[in-house]
């Protein structure tokens, strides 16, 4: 690759997403759009594709591989090996850590409260009221619950660990669905837009028995930023983060989680957001 006048010449770079029958990633185009105006040419590719040869790329960026959770080691080989070849955002190692939720445990920041209850152990959590059971590695809430029975939350959660997963017992925490989840979008460490989320454990219009996973643009609060630098100083090295945060019962904000593999980045709900993305993108190569 050449730089000419600050505009590179000749790079190429993948947009990594899955066969998405349904076409459900609809910001592929304006992400590859933006990166042409920084001189970046950009290709779309299924992560699982055998004829893409990721070495001829000066670098891969993994954006939708929205059906990693049930092929997390076959994803994860894939990262490494695409790593070996080439520059891969986020790196792998990065990947390998945010697929599985136990990193929550790991970090230090406030968090949800939550009962982990791993293969093999005894299923043991205190009344919490409402419940959310959800398995560690998982996306989309697929596989979570939301019950006000405890014994059918015990008998999810027993379920999960039976089948070789590590369950996550929380309290429902019903401000997802005032306030809402707040989702803060950070390119090249630096903060690009807020998106207030909506509710997921909800029955919904377009989603009956699931809310769906869309917003809109929100000013974030003071403490929600200052949360989510926290956060992000533990992960330095990422091209692309999403910091997604609610609030517990005392008002102080508590990470869910922080989504460094497959977010969805409301590309198209922000004017410009597209652009700052490819500009850390730029910074980055
Ligand atoms: N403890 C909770 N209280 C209320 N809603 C929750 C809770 N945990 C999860 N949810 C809902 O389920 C969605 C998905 O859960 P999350 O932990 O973000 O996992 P993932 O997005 O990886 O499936 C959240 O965006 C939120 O709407
Ligand atoms: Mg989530």
């Amino acid at each position: 690759m050449v730089l000419t006048q600050g505009v590179f010449v000749g790079v190429s770079v993948a947009y990594v997403t899955f066969a998405d029958p349904d076409g459900l990633d609809d910001e592929k185009e304006v992400a590859v759009a933006a990166w042409a105006e920084e001189g970046i040419t950009g290709r779309i590719a299924r992560w699982d594709d055998p004829g893409v040869d990721w070495a001829a790329f000066d670098a891969v960026v993994v954006r939708t591989p929205w059906d990693y959770v049930s092929r997390r080691a076959e994803f994860l080989a894939w990262a490494h090996r695409t790593e070996a070849v080439t520059r891969l955002f986020n790196p792998a190692a990065v990947l390998e850590r945010n697929t599985d939720k136990v990193y929550l445990r790991d970090l230090d920041v406030p968090s949800i409260p939550t009962y982990w209850v791993a293969p093999g152990e005894a299923v043991d959590f205190p009344v919490l009221g409402e419940y959310v059971v959800k398995p560690s590695i998982s996306a989309g809430a697929r596989d979570t619950i939301r019950t006000g029975d405890r014994k059918e939350a015990e008998a999810h959660a027993a379920r999960l660990a039976a089948g070789g997963r590590t369950a996550m017992v929380q309290p429902y925490l019903d401000m997802v669905e005032t306030e809402g989840e707040t989702s803060l979008l950070y390119f090249g460490g630096r903060f690009s837009h807020a998106i207030r989320r909506n509710a997921m454990l909800v029955e919904s219009a377009t989603r009956p028995g699931r809310g769906n996973d869309h917003g809109e643009p929100r000013v974030p609060e003071p403490d929600q930023i200052a949360l989510a630098e926290r956060v992000l100083g533990e992960f330095p090295e990422v091209l692309y983060a999403r910091v997604d945060l609610v609030r517990l019962a005392d008002g102080s904000p508590a990470l869910i989680e922080v989504e460094l593999t497959e977010p969805y980045l409301f590309l198209r709900y922000v004017p410009g957001a597209a652009a700052t993305l490819a500009r850390a993108l730029a910074e980055a190569l």
